[in-house]
């Protein structure tokens, strides 16, 4: 078939490379030059696991072509995908960009074609769409034409598996009256070995929404049960394997840590609290979701203070990762950034380093005062306290009894209980993680900081001596 995908940014790049990998022949529209000529050129805008060799691939047979000229891509096309951004970046929904997008592609697009939504939507917005589908075409003096969404459930770092073997594809009708919208995305979708679920529109996008509030409330609840874990000495990595055998509960999306981040969780939550707030309905599950989840960057930092010594003026503290999650170079809404800024205003010298070198020179501008560094062992150097954030594969091969001789004082938090504890507790680190204790490498009285830690419930850790067999079981089902 012939596809046109509007707008080139992690959706729409990686849903036009993954159609032409199925065979389509597909031109991505790109309003942005800049990223445009860097995507001829073989630039990738951002990283994602075997994205660049992908487009390549499709781009060198010429089943993936890139243009800024909407119009004519649109014009010869079957299917015509709209991937542009929906969310304002503040927690609240925008609809310009697709307002502009749908006026100036609808009125081109061939007889018989069908419009395809994949962009995340406001619930009200889409009561719109109809109606604005048929005035753009009327005004164009052509017939209406199907218009179908198709939300996407790609996960950054594994978005080509999760596109090209989806769990489920489903199929929302806008507006399809003689089923034509339906039948070319049944056939857009023929190499998909994924059920396909078909449903109104209203449906398919709460379906999306549900999905990620679903995976943001699991994460907070896993984070609530890590602070009561610490409280009464449970293991909270323990705890979830063994909910996890329940089949109807599972163990993932369970990790306890600095909460989530990335421009798809926070930015889903936060908006479905503003929109229930604006049609008058209580939401107070998902606002606790929300509060959780800043709460935990903060504790991060209080427990960074408690264990250098009870302040954070002059310490040096580095910090492992900056990225949202390992295997993207994505900074939206990243913890790490929030963490760094709230340790610069408490007095602390914050040193990071990431993988990720995009990722590192965007760090250094976007927070000021952040030195960022391009290997990890000088970032531990002369540390006072060393927080992990983001749990990239580097950090969990460190050697940690060499990094016990650069630092000034062994300290660990770590951020996403990624860490093998006992390893690092034996190189003679403080260790803490949430819901997973303080532990030190011998087991000693209670130093004023950690009483000072224990005034409040959520910052009470169990304390655990050296290998107390604390360390996650093999059959660990957490992902
Ligand atoms: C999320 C969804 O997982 C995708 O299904 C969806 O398609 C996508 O949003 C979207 O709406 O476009 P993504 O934002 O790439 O994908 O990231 P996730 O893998 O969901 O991770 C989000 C955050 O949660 C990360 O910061 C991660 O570190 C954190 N997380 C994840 C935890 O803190 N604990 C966990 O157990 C799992």
């Amino acid at each position: 078939m012939q596809v046109s995908v509007i707008g080139l940014g992690y959706v729409g790049l990686v849903t036009s490379a993954c159609l032409a990998e199925w065979g389509h022949h597909v031109t991505g529209v790109e309003s942005n030059l800049d990223r445009l000529e860097a995507l001829k050129n073989g630039g990738m805008p951002f990283f994602e696991p075997g994205l660049s060799d992908m487009v390549s691939r499709h781009a060198a047979t010429g089943h993936l072509q890139f243009t800024a000229a909407g119009t004519d891509a649109v014009e010869t096309a079957d299917v015509v995908i709209v991937a542009v951004g929906t969310h304002d970046g503040n927690g609240g929904w925008q609809t310009e960009t697709m307002l502009s997008t749908l006026s100036d592609v609808v009125p081109y697009m061939a007889d018989g074609s069908t419009l395809v939504i994949r962009s995340t939507l406001p619930p009200d917005f889409i009561r719109q769409v109809p109606g604005l589908v048929r005035s753009l075409r009327h005004q164009a003096g052509r017939p209406t034409i199907p218009a179908m969404v198709n939300p996407e459930f790609t996960r950054e770092g594994a978005a080509l598996r999760d596109f090209l073997e989806a769990e489920r594809v489903i199929f929302g009708i806008i507006e399809d009256p003689d089923g034509h919208g339906l039948a070319q995305l049944t056939s857009l979708y023929e190499r998909s070995t994924a059920p396909v679920l078909t449903m109104s529109a209203i449906d398919a996008a709460f379906a999306k929404l549900g999905s990620n509030l679903f995976l943001a409330t699991k994460i907070s609840f896993a984070n609530e049960l890590a602070a009561l874990c610490d409280a009464f000495g449970a293991h909270v990595d323990q705890v979830v394997t063994g909910m996890s055998y329940d089949s109807r509960i599972g163990g993932s999306f369970l990790r306890a840590g600095v909460g989530f981040g990335g421009s798809c969780l926070p930015n889903q939550v936060a908006m479905t609290v503003r929109t229930a707030e604006q049609a008058g309905i209580p939401s107070p599950l998902l606002a606790a979701v929300n509060d959780i989840n800043h709460r935990q960057r903060l504790d991060f930092v209080e427990r960074l203070q408690t264990m250098s010594g009870g302040t954070l003026d002059g310490k040096r503290v580095a910090l492992l990762g900056l990225t949202f999650k390992p295997e993207t170079d994505d900074l939206r809404d990243a913890p790490a950034l929030e963490i760094a800024r709230h340790l610069l205003s408490a007095g602390a010298s914050v040193v990071a380093y990431d993988p990720m070198e995009s990722a590192r020179r965007r760090s250094a501008e976007l927070v000021p005062g952040l030195q960022v560094v391009a290997d990890v062992l000088e970032a531990v150097t002369d540390a006072d306290a060393i927080g992990l954030v983001t749990e990239w594969g580097e950090f969990l091969r460190l050697d940690w009894a060499a990094i016990r001789a650069l630092v000034r004082r062994a300290v660990v938090v770590d951020g996403r209980g990624a860490l093998s504890a006992d390893a690092v507790i034996a190189a003679g680190f403080d260790y803490a993680s949430f819901g997973r204790g303080v532990r030190s490498p011998v087991a000693v009285p209670d130093r004023p900081t950690d009483r000072a830690a224990s005034r409040s419930p959520r910052r009470r850790h169990g304390r655990q001596a050296e290998g107390s067999g604390r360390e996650p079981v093999p059959s660990l089902r957490v992902e």
